[in-house]
């Protein structure tokens, strides 16, 4: 629409005229924010921008391929990939809580970010994802009183990371910082990010991490990376897409015993969660048609070895939350 051009040439020009001749960061996650943060400023300072794309292998099957598939060969737009995966899955050993694995994902974070910016560097700016709802609560920057600047003390919390060292200080590039999430999506599309990006569902920064309950180990991730292929696949066939708010699996650490063909399983189940909502901050277990149902059921016990039995989450939230941890 003529608003959203207009905001995108205007952007446009304020980047070009902070940032000068000047080198920018931008760590993409693949999510709506900084997907569309890149677009805008490779747009508006080209190869100034670096994108740096860390995998901490706890992504869904085939979505580090895809970002890279979008970015680097469809659109030109040249991203750094950085394989911590391994780094990762050992800072996972033994840990069981929930709000541990979230701290040592955020440390380790944090780390690599640190690795890859000295890397690839030096830079001058920061490009954050930061929306409008953000700015209102922004206790994660500081201003500062030399040059009245935004400063990063705190990576945006879809990256999950607790905080910057203070020592680790650039200037920010904020481009979206006027806006809701809506908008944001609006400038996406005018920027010519591809709808699967634009209306991809929520998906949090420490990913299957957290949808494996009790130890992450590579097995388990494995196990669950397949079977939560098979939920969104059957949801992309089903045409339903966009009728959920989330849809995903999340692996239990038990066993239960089954049969399969004349052999007796003892295996992991898996539980489906298909929610429906408006902002996340309150959601309805979906009433999902049987067939859809059945057919993920079918397909991840016969497919996905290591599951045998397939249970439905019907519990809306609150008292539930989305996640299971
Ligand atoms: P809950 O589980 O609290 O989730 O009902 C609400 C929404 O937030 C997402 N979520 C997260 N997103 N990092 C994120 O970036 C996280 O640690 C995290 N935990 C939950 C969740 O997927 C849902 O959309």
């Amino acid at each position: 629409t003529w608003t959203m051009e207009t905001f995108v040439e205007e952007a446009i020009r304020e980047i070009r005229a902070k940032v000068g001749s000047q080198r920018v960061l931008l760590a993409l996650s693949g999510g709506v924010d900084s997907s569309t943060l890149a677009f805008l400023l490779h747009r508006a300072i080209g190869d100034q921008l670096t994108c740096m794309f860390i995998d901490q292998g706890f992504m869904r099957k085939y979505e580090p391929e895809r970002l890279l598939e979008i970015f680097d060969h469809q659109f030109h737009i040249p991203v750094e990939y950085i394989d911590a995966r391994d780094r990762f899955l050992e800072k996972m050993v033994g840990v069981t809580d929930p709000e541990e694995k979230r701290r040592r994902i955020g440390h380790e974070f944090i780390r690599v970010f640190e690795e890859g910016s000295a890397n690839l560097g030096p830079f001058d700016y920061l490009a954050q994802g930061t929306l409008y709802p953000d700015v209102i609560e922004s206790a994660d920057t500081n201003v500062d009183p030399q040059t009245g600047e935004r400063v990063a003390v705190k990576i945006k919390s879809h990256h999950n990371v607790g905080g910057l060292p203070k020592d680790l200080q650039f200037k920010l590039v904020e481009p979206l910082r006027k806006l809701f999430k809506d908008e944001v999506r609006n400038v996406g599309r005018s920027v010519g990010l591809p709808d699967e990006i634009v209306r991809r569902h929520p998906f949090p920064g420490p990913g299957l991490a957290i949808r494996i309950i009790g130890e992450v180990t590579k097995e388990r991730l494995n196990i669950l990376r397949d079977a939560d292929f098979v939920v969104r696949d059957e949801i992309n066939k089903s045409g339903l897409y966009h009728d959920f708010w989330q849809v995903f699996a999340v692996l239990l650490p038990v066993r239960s015993v089954g049969v399969m063909g004349d052999q007796r399983t003892y295996a992991y189940p898996v539980v489906l969660r298909l929610v429906s909502s408006e902002d996340g901050m309150t959601a309805d277990w979906s009433r999902a048609p049987y067939d859809l149902l059945e057919s993920i059921s079918n397909r991840i016990v016969n497919e996905v070895e290591g599951v045998n039995r397939v249970v439905y989450d019907i519990t809306s939230k609150p008292p539930g939350t989305i996640e299971w941890e």
